[in-house]
């Protein structure tokens, strides 16, 4: 019999007991031993079946030698930092959802389960149900992973498969999008894109081997995208996406790491991905692109992940597995103006055919979109391709010539 608790009885922490309840013959099964939530960790009070099993003091789980697993489902950095910390130095096994502490604190609990001969876990922590830690990590091992792109959140893809589908602009689809559960009251994590980048960084580390840090990595959300934005996307044969991406730059081996909308051309495998569900495409040197998708965040998808690291460790108890990547307080991530890439501009050009010749003169490539209904005063184009530096200069002198911004967005070729 193997003793878990689960520190947070939110929707992630109940979903977790309430697998573990429901598919026990099958967990008996792969597990080769039953598995039981002894003990469930919250500060608030709950009228549940198993109310003899809540407690308010960690020190209850953290001293009970027959509690060999704990998932921590809190979420945060504090206390879930402190009670993993503790949790792994007394040699018991750590399995989390909390994607914000693996990208901040990966590399450390990765060392401390490994020099306490146990394991942390966090299948759970990036793409929700969707398999891709293991994946990375085992079955693709035999290949040097150079780049990883992926739509990682799901109420941004919600909303954004909104306003291409229904027509709806930003904010309705947003509220829809918390009426419906999917985004927080507060949906600045996932809507400003801090949500994709802390998942890209879990990732990128895992790929390349050093922790990558969040605060490095460049990273735009949705907001700003207006109605105008879609109507060309779909003008041009594509959508906009949020895409979380991480290369690693061959010359060098630093990383080229963002987060931020981008026009996706309608025949990429990220393309279909729609509503709340999420895709990782992963480029492999021997696999080429292999593409994993599913439902990407929810009670059940996430807390079917987390038990899975549990059935994992409990399967061969007493070992550490080596997941692993080095601590690295240094910036190991491509300063942004250095990187390269084609951009969709939209401006107001008061002055028609000027202004387009303007464009021509400064971006001698340039390709122009046009949408339904264009006013005359509005002008659209692709860029080609250049690096962020070059194209904010050009920016900069349209802006000279009374050519003013309304909307500049990536595009990407995965
Ligand atoms: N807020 C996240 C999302 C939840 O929308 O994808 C899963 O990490």
């Amino acid at each position: 019999m193997v003793k878990i608790a689960v520190l947070g009885h939110g929707v992630v922490g109940s979903g977790v007991c309430e697998v573990v309840e429901t598919n026990q013959s099958s967990i008996l099964r792969r597990a080769g031993q039953p598995i039981e939530v002894k003990r469930i960790l919250d500060l608030r009070d709950f009228d549940v079946p198993y109310r003899d099993k809540l407690t308010k003091d960690f020190q209850d789980i953290l001293q009970d030698e027959e509690i060999s697993i704990v998932v921590e489902t809190m979420g945060g950095t504090h206390p879930a930092y402190e009670y993993s910390v503790a949790a792994l130095k007394r040699g018991k096994n750590v399995v989390t959802s909390n994607k914000e502490l693996v990208a901040a604190k990966g590399a450390a609990l990765l060392q401390l389960a490994k020099e306490h001969n146990c394991n942390y876990f966090f299948e759970a922590s990036v793409g929700g149900g969707i398999p891709i830690i293991r994946p990375m990590h085992l079955c693709l091992a035999a290949n040097e992973i150079n780049e990883i792109a992926g739509i990682l959140n799901g109420t941004t893809n919600f909303i954004l498969t909104k306003m291409f589908k229904e027509g709806m602009d930003f904010a309705s689809a947003l509220s829809q999008a918390q009426e419906l559960g999917y985004a927080e009251r507060d949906p600045s994590a996932d809507v400003e894109g801090w949500d994709a980048c802390r998942k890209i960084c879990i990732l990128a580390s895992l790929a390349f081997g050093r922790q990558v840090h969040p605060e490095h990595v460049y990273t735009e959300g949705i907001t700003r995208i207006a109605p105008e934005d879609v109507e060309y996307a779909e003008s041009w044969g594509g959508v906009i996406k949020l895409i979380a991406r991480a290369r690693r730059r061959e010359e060098d081996g630093l990383v080229e790491c963002m987060v931020s909308p981008a026009f996706v051309h309608g025949e990429s495998q990220l393309a279909g991905i729609d509503g709340v569900y999420n895709g990782v495409l992963i480029r492999g040197n021997a696999t080429g692109d292999v593409v994993f998708y599913g439902k990407g965040a929810g009670k059940l998808p996430t807390a079917s992940a987390v038990v899975a690291d549990v059935i994992d460790i409990a399967k061969s108890p007493g070992t550490s597995k080596s997941l692993t990547w080095a601590e690295c307080d240094e910036n190991i991530t491509v300063e942004r103006r250095e990187l390269k890439g084609d951009s969709y501009v939209r401006l107001s050009a008061p002055e028609g055919g000027m202004a387009r010749r303007t464009v021509e003169r400064l971006f001698g490539s340039a390709v122009f979109l046009t949408r339904p209904k264009q006013p005359a005063d509005e002008l659209a184009f692709l860029s080609g391709a250049m690096e962020e530096s070059a194209l904010e200069n050009k920016l900069a002198a349209l802006e000279q010539e009374n050519l003013t911004l309304l909307s500049r967005i990536r595009l990407v070729d995965y």
